[in-house]
């Protein structure tokens, strides 16, 4: 039968299962009309971007048999039903298994019993067996294997694989879905245009690559995941577990196509309903952030090519006079002698160590730049990192099995630590303790570790084979795969690098911190520009090597809310761009921008011009920059409080504007705004040469607009920043509902100098008078296993507040106090107040009838865990 089938199709290519355009799978061999027919293949020429030639609705596999019973689910066995081979080596037997993680977490695993393939060694966590899902799925066989799986609750299709095409190869794996909406999110690292995505043939490549953002081309890191908001406002997200090179083709219909190069397919679902959900069901199975030290959320500063420390120290007195908040120096590669990890620069920057301690006298912290590839070339004796780890063979070796030859940025050639290698990360955690006897660093920054380098493949190139030239190329950036990287037939402690490529990042960044914490006995950072699903556990992530030009501005809100999402709430872009020259408006604007980025660090290229915010004549860039993160280093409690439900909840800490009002359609295309947690909206002027802009405040809430004037908004907008109106900075406003903590006062302090001032709350009440809040105090910098912390949760309801301590664990809280409470919509004057009954003088509040609020004075009345309650009238 199916050599009939063949056969008719031969004869008739087309006739019998014409596929509409938008529902076309390639048949990606398939050239021209010859080859495509000759393949089996349905050849259609089209106007439209859907291929000409494709694969016929009988393609893929059938079930033999029934769901039978495994451990944790279901699963099928299927049988090849196509003589059709793209790329050869197809396999012709395969199984489905489904496990029931939990009731909103589905798993779908395609693979083959027969041979054990390579599995990302990533553990999901929280995986049991769960019975009463939200979820259900159902298989079809016809014309061939298919499978929908469906949200209980509305019925909707999630995920229907009978657009057809699956293909389970040696060295190519494929699967369609048609998706239940075109609101599709997600995918990375590359710089995406739109937050949401255009679904008009789209092809998004994810291997590690380095490469400066530039359009589709893939970048730094692999995230192979998404979220589609549903018509109805449920969102689900949607995991490729793989870390071979792969792609996504978008599809109008609205459909994707997803191939890998290797590995299995291994799919999951995350059923939300609501986009919070998702992301918390998500970083649930592939790991949270850990609470960051309160530092880490300050003004930083960097460049490379600073060259020497006088000039390093230049830029920091410049931000240091202009009395902007800061708490972060960072060190790149100038800093080291000659381009070598764990050596500082002798002449030039000699005295690096003393400054970092002149730093942390003033509560500053400094972070210096490691580089993977260590150099080979150091006359012997002189360079124990190089030593120690040859003679510990804790190199990636080539296909020969020796140690494999790259070159980075020392001047001779380097190895590279094989990081899955447990003998590897002590090396280099024992490295991390030497250094810091050298330099008492505070963080690491680990960069080029997709891993990147200067000759392709090794300095002896790579043998042409399977590996290093597959038969397909997903969609990246070079002629072949190895290009700007290693050898993909190098071996590597869990696999070949083929198939663990863009894992080199994400096993580098654990063992950093691990060697951060141990060598600092306090909570790190490590900065890492490769990632890949889970490393957000480990590590923050900054979106590379930007440009010094407007678009990037809004891109860069894109790529945060993408690393949001894919659970990195530690992130940011630099600050005034890195390649090529800012200008002083555009600067100014990325202060405005970036002091809302989680993660806020000024950083430059090393030929481009000083662009650190005190050079600038004139000081705009300075004011500006200085009322910035004069606004987030007030509302820095809230934000940690974020990075704390984050580690609790999954919790995102940017968010998009449809996270929070996912029924809205008028948020689903919003990119130019965003979101603190549930109650900030950052809408910042992107645009050069414009002072106003429209920003949507979603009907479903009031918003009040900074500065807290009593106005009230909701609907579309029109908000001012003026650069040159020193009343003017981002535009932010409120929403109604939330209580944000705030810590005011003397603002030339670090993070870490602002500790003792007294908080302030500023309840903004939604239209029915309530709102709701809640504060994380811990020391911010002991180690995150000690966990001793406070947690206070604020409500108001009914001219009624409550404060309340669910933990307090962290003593030095009851010395911390409430300098003030401001209840903002208070529409009725109030004359009385009450502290836990009893009435306070006069002189104790404050009722402002112009700005629509009630103040509240407690001064040293009510230390911050006290349950206490305040009444109104
Ligand atoms: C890479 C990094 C960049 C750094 C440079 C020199 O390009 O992405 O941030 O400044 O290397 O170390």
């Amino acid at each position: 039968m199916k050599g009939v089938y063949a056969l008719l199709l031969l004869i008739f290519p087309g006739i019998c299962l014409a596929v509409e355009d938008d529902r076309r799978i390639d048949c990606l061999p398939g050239k021209d009309e010859a080859s495509c027919s000759s393949m089996g293949c349905i050849w259609e020429q089209t106007q439209s971007e859907a291929p000409n030639c494709y694969l016929p609705q009988t393609y893929g596999y059938r079930a033999r048999g029934e769901l039978y019973e495994i451990e944790g689910g279901l699963a099928i066995d299927l049988v090849r039903e196509t003589e059709i081979s793209m790329f050869g080596s197809d396999y012709q037997e395969i199984t489905v298994a489904f496990e029931h993680q939990t009731k909103d977490r589905l798993r779908v695993k395609i693979y083959s019993k027969d041979e054990q393939r390579f599995e990302v060694p990533l553990k999901i966590e929280g995986a049991e067996f769960s019975e009463e899902n939200e979820y259900s799925y159902e298989i079809i066989n016809e014309p061939v294997f298919s499978i929908k799986i469906f949200r209980k609750s509305s019925g909707t299709v999630i995920f229907d694989s009978s657009l057809g095409g699956l293909t389970f190869s040696d060295q190519f794996l494929q699967i369609s879905t048609i998706l239940p909406s075109s609101n599709f999110y997600g995918l990375g690292e590359q710089e995406q245009p739109s937050f949401k995505h255009d679904m008009n043939w789209k092809t998004w490549g994810m291997f590690a690559r380095d490469h400066p953002p530039d359009g589709d081309i893939n970048l730094y890191g692999v995230h192979p995941r998404y979220t589609v908001l549903e018509e109805d406002g449920n969102a689900h997200g949607v995991l490729f577990l793989n870390s071979n090179a792969q792609e996504v083709l978008l599809m109008p219909t609205p459909g994707l196509v997803y191939r890998t190069i290797g590995g299995i397919l291994d799919i999951y679902f995350f059923l939300g309903p609501s986009p919070e959900e998702v992301v918390s069901q998500y970083t649930e199975a592939v790991g949270r952030y850990y609470v960051p030290p309160y530092w880490s959320l300050g003004f930083q500063l960097c460049r490379w090519g600073y060259n020497t420390l006088d000039n390093m120290k230049a830029a920091w007195q410049r931000t240091r006079d202009a009395g902007i908040p800061f708490d972060v120096q960072w060190g790149d590669i100038d800093y080291m002698d000659r381009s070598l990890d764990f050596t500082i620069n002798p002449t030039d920057f000699k005295e690096l160590p003393a400054f970092v301690d002149s730093l942390h006298d003033i509560g500053m912290k400094f972070i210096p730049i490691l580089d993977p590839c260590i150099s080979m070339g150091e006359p012997v004796g002189s360079y124990p990192p190089f030593e120690e780890g040859n003679a510990l063979k804790i190199w990636v070796s080539n296909s020969s099995g020796d140690p494999l030859v790259g070159k980075v940025w020392p001047a001779d050639n380097c190895h590279f630590p094989d990081f899955s290698n447990p003998t590897t990360q002590e090396w280099w955690i024992s490295q991390l303790a030497v250094f810091h006897e050298l330099v008492s660093y505070d963080g690491i920054w680990i960069d080029m570790n997709e891993p990147a380098n200067f000759v392709a493949g090794s300095v002896d190139g790579c043998e042409d084979n399977k590996w290093n030239s597959p038969p397909y190329k997903p969609k990246s950036v070079g002629d072949t795969l190895p290009d700007k990287t290693i050898c993909l037939d190098a071996e590597q402690n869990f696999g070949r690098h083929y198939d663990t490529h863009s894992l080199y990042g994400w096993s580098q960044s654990e063992p950093t911190l691990r060697g951060v914490e141990e060598a600092t006995g306090k909570r790190g950072l490590v900065l890492s520009r490769s990632t890949f699903v889970g490393s957000g556990k480990y590590a923050a992530h900054w979106l590379g090597d930007n440009w010094s030009e407007w678009d990037n501005l809004h891109f860069s809100i894109i790529g945060i809310l993408q690393f949001s999402q894919f659970g990195y709430p530690l992130v940011g872009a630099d600050i005034c761009g890195f390649i090529g020259n800012s200008t002083e408006e555009l600067c100014a604007r990325w202060h405005q921008l970036g002091a809302f980025y989680p993660f806020s660090r000024n950083h430059n290229v090393w030929d481009g011009v000083d662009q650190d915010p005190g050079v600038w004549e004139g000081g705009l860039v300075a004011r500006v920059a200085k009322d910035a993160f004069k606004l987030k280093y007030e509302i820095l409690p809230y934000l940690y409080s974020l990075f704390y439900y984050h580690t609790l909840t999954g919790a995102t800490v940017t968010r998009p504007v449809w996270h929070e009002f996912p029924m809205d359609k008028k948020t689903w295309n919003i990119d130019t705004q965003f979101m603190l947690g549930p109650g900030i909206m950052v809408s910042p002027i992107l645009e050069q040469g414009k002072i106003t802009r429209q920003v949507y405040l979603p009907k479903d809430s009031i918003w009040y607009s900074l500065p807290l004037d009593g106005s009230i908004h909701s609907g579309d907008i029109e908000v001012e920043s003026d650069l040159n109106n020193s009343a003017h900075t981002t535009p932010i406003h409120f929403r109604g509902g939330f209580i944000i903590p705030t810590q005011e006062g003397d603002f030339m302090n670090t993070v870490e100098q602002r500790k003792s001032n007294a908080f302030s709350l500023k309840a903004f009440l939604n239209s029915e008078g309530m709102a709701f809040g809640f504060l994380f105090l811990d020391d911010g910098e002991s180690l995150n296993s000690q966990n001793v912390h406070t947690r206070v949760i604020f409500s108001i309801e009914k001219g009624s507040m409550e404060s309340r301590a669910e933990v307090n664990d962290y003593t030095e809280a009851n010395n911390m106090f409430y300098e003030k409470i401001t209840i903002y919509g208070v529409k009725e004057i109030v004359t009385q107040v009450t502290l836990n009954n009893e009435f306070i003088e006069a002189d104790g509040f404050n009722y402002d009838k112009d700005s629509v609020s009630l103040t509240i004075y407690l001064g040293q009345e009510c230390p911050v865990p006290d349950l206490f309650v305040l009444h109104w009238f």
